[in-house]
Order: C-alpha cells, then structure tokens, then sequence
C-alpha cells in the first residue's frame, strides 16, 4: 500500500474469526453517478452492514485522494472541465492509484472493496473491469445512482458538499455555483450504463434514490445481499429510539435470563417511558418489543401502534439462564472464563453467542433501514448489537 494511502481515513474493518465465509472470491463495488448523487452515503452505509455482517469491507474515495494530493487545496471547477487535460491526467492517475492500494487490500485479505468514484464514462468502467475481472479474476457489481430530482440534489449539496474540506470557509452560494459547474462538467461526458449495450456487467441502478431500480446478472450471494439491502435504504429523515425494558423480577436477583415480568421500579420506568413518548409527538411511531415480558410490559404505557419481534429476544444464555454471574462463575468457571477471553464469539452451551445474535438480528435492521420513526424497547445484548450497527463498532467493542 503507498503511504499516501495509509493516511486515507479507513471505514471499521472487522473480520470474522471461525464463522463460514460468505464471501469466496473478492468482490469490487464500483459506484456511478454524477457528483451530489449520494454514492459516498451509499458507499459508507454499505460498508457499516457488510462489516456488521462479518464480511471485511473497506470504502476507496477517490476525492480523498485528491485531497489529499493537493493538501486540502481546491482551487475551483475548472479541475473538473473534461478539456482540462492536464488535470484529466492527475484524475485518472489518482483512480489509478486508489485501484491500487484496492487491489493490494484485497490481495491481502480484504473480502468487499468499494471503489467511491464518479465512474461516469464507457472508458473507466472497461478500465475497472479490466484489472478486476480480467486481470485479478475478482467480481465487480457497479451501482449507478441517477438523479434527476433537483431538490435531493441541493439538498445534498448543501447538507454534504458545502462541508467538505472543498469549501471550507467559503461563501456558501459561490459554493454551491462552483459545485453545480462541477456537474457540469460531469455530465458532459456522462454514459449512463445502458441495459443493452453493458449487458455483460453486474450492475444496479437505483433511479431517484430508491423511486426504482434496475437489476442485471446478480451471479452469487455477496451480490443478492448487497442488492437486497440497496433495495431498502431510503433517505426520508427520522429517528430510531432504543431503550431498555424496565427493571425486571429477575433483573433485581440479579439472575440473567429468563421471562420475568416488571419489578416495581420497572412498572414506574414503563410508566415514565409512555408519557415521556407521548409528550414528544413522534408522527407515524411504532414501538417494536420481544416476545418477552420485560419488554412488552415496558410498551403499555405508550399510545402507539406496537409490534413484536421473537428476534428481538434476548441473548440466549442456555444452561446459565436464570443463574447469577457468581452462580455461573462458581458451576462453570472454565465457561465463565471463555466468555471474559472473546464476549463476542463465546457461545454460552446449549445458548448463544453475540455473534449468533447479530446473525439472528440481521432481519430486524434491514426491517429498520425501511422503517421511519420507530421505537425498539430491548434487552442489553440486543441493544449492544444494534447499537453497534448504527455507531459503526468493531466486534471487540460491540458486547459492551
Ligand atoms: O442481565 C440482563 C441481561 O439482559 C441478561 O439476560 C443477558 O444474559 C445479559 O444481560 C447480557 O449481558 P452480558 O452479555 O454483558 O452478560
């Protein structure tokens, strides 16, 4: 890797220890689309599930490289002008040299690279393929994002653009102006990738951010899942509330496990929850349970439309559930001395491992990334996982 790319920020990189490998053969993602199209939204989403997934994935910005080429120095759209040789050449020496420190983390154990550039013309796209299918015998999915909805496009501009180190302490509205030249520039050399005439690749067009899609030659499973979860992200603005159930009956022997129901403080925390909830006014709520008591009971006081999830139950502690962490400690010191070696792929016997968790919880987020405002009253473990999806933790900080 040079050492310019060291220095590029790097999204988590979490590997999977003794879990099968869902990916047999490196997958590139070579995003599409004209500036303020959300290809580095999609790009880091995409790389915080797969890496929740277990699957090694790293996000390749070609803009950073060019940051970081110029020290943070932009000196306005004419870089971009498709007659601007010279800097045609910088640009395609620095996708040149993002491909590379690609294609060298991926030779080194990388499983999903995706390569966040414009990719906007015929040219580029045969040169991506060239070295990773045809050279590396790696598999290539592009996802195009076209979108013609003005409003989402300023909106990005404005949200994401104008922060960039691009335009820091600039006027705003020379701003926006610099960057709408930008698209310009873009768009005068722009080729869509064409049903017919790229029938070869693998490719997903998402239109207006999720209004439709188009789907080619999905050839394995990486590619289905990846599709599958570009299908159900959205953009619609809202809020995800976790919070624990109330204390239980177990909860205060201190007994893991089980199906109690609500201690007192626990009824008095439900009760607090519901008017705090109501009080806020969240248009269109629904609050999500388990199938446990704890939970269930903790929803009764809100006004709003629920829902329970049996794979929101909690952490599954097998032969230690309803014990003590002292019962445990003392029945089962060697187990209770796994668990404090790797929380995250300790599996309690005849029970469950976070790992496990995460798995059984995959179709909860994917539920959630399609949802707008919603509750989920949890347990620790579940909530620690979920959590970890949204923050972007690593495995190691994930069971705490
Ligand atoms: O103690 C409450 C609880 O929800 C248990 O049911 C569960 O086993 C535990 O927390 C999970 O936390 P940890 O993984 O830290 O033991």
């Amino acid at each position: 890797m040079s050492e310019k790319a060291g220095m590029i920020r790097r999204y988590s990189v979490i590997t999977r220890g003794n879990a099968p490998h869902l990916v047999k053969v490196p997958h590139v993602i070579a995003m599409v689309g004209l500036p303020a199209r959300g290809k580095t939204y999609i790009s880091r989403k995409l790389a915080h599930y797969l890496n929740w997934c277990g699957v090694n994935t790293q996000v390749f910005n070609v803009g950073e490289y060019r940051r970081l080429m110029f020290h943070n120095q932009y000196d306005g759209h004419d870089f971009f002008r498709p007659d601007n040789l010279k800097s045609r050449e910088i640009r395609n020496e620095l996708a040149e040299m993002a491909m590379k420190d690609m294609c060298t983390w991926l030779h080194n154990g990388g499983e999903v690279a995706i390569f966040d550039a414009t990719n906007t013309t015929r040219e580029r796209r045969q040169m991506i393929s060239d070295v990773v299918q045809e050279q590396l015998g790696y598999r290539l999915l592009f996802v195009e994002s076209v979108c013609d909805d003005p409003l989402v496009i300023e909106s990005n501009i404005k949200e994401v653009k104008l922060s960039s180190p691009d335009y820091k302490g600039k006027d705003p509205d020379e701003s926006v102006r610099d960057f709408m030249e930008r698209i310009r520039h873009y768009a005068a050399q722009y080729e869509q990738i064409d049903e017919h005439e790229d029938c070869e690749y693998s490719f997903i067009k998402i239109y207006n951010v999720g209004e439709k899609f188009l789907v080619n030659r999905i050839v394995d499973h990486v590619m289905a899942k990846i599709v599958y979860y570009l299908m159900n992200i959205h953009i619609v603005p809202r809020t995800i509330f976790l919070s624990r159930h109330g204390e239980s009956e177990l909860n205060t022997k201190g007994r893991i496990g089980g199906d109690s129901g609500l201690s007192e403080r626990g009824r008095e925390y439900a009760s607090l929850l519901g008017e705090f909830l109501d009080e806020q006014q969240i248009p269109g709520l629904t609050v999500w349970t388990s199938h446990m008591k704890r939970t269930i009971e903790s929803a009764v006081n809100i006004s709003a439309p629920k829902e329970q999830w049996k794979a929101l139950n909690e952490i599954d502690a097998g032969v230690c559930e309803e014990m003590s962490y002292e019962e445990i400690q003392d029945k089962y010191p060697e187990e209770f001395a796994l668990r404090d070696m790797n929380k995250f792929r300790y599996r309690y016997p005849a029970g469950e491992s976070y790992e496990d968790l995460v798995t059984r919880l995959e179709p909860v987020i994917m539920e959630l990334e399609r949802q707008e405002n919603v509750l989920v009253i949890g347990h620790q473990a579940v909530l620690r996982c979920l959590l970890a999806y949204f923050l972007d933790k690593n495995y190691d900080e994930l069971p705490s």
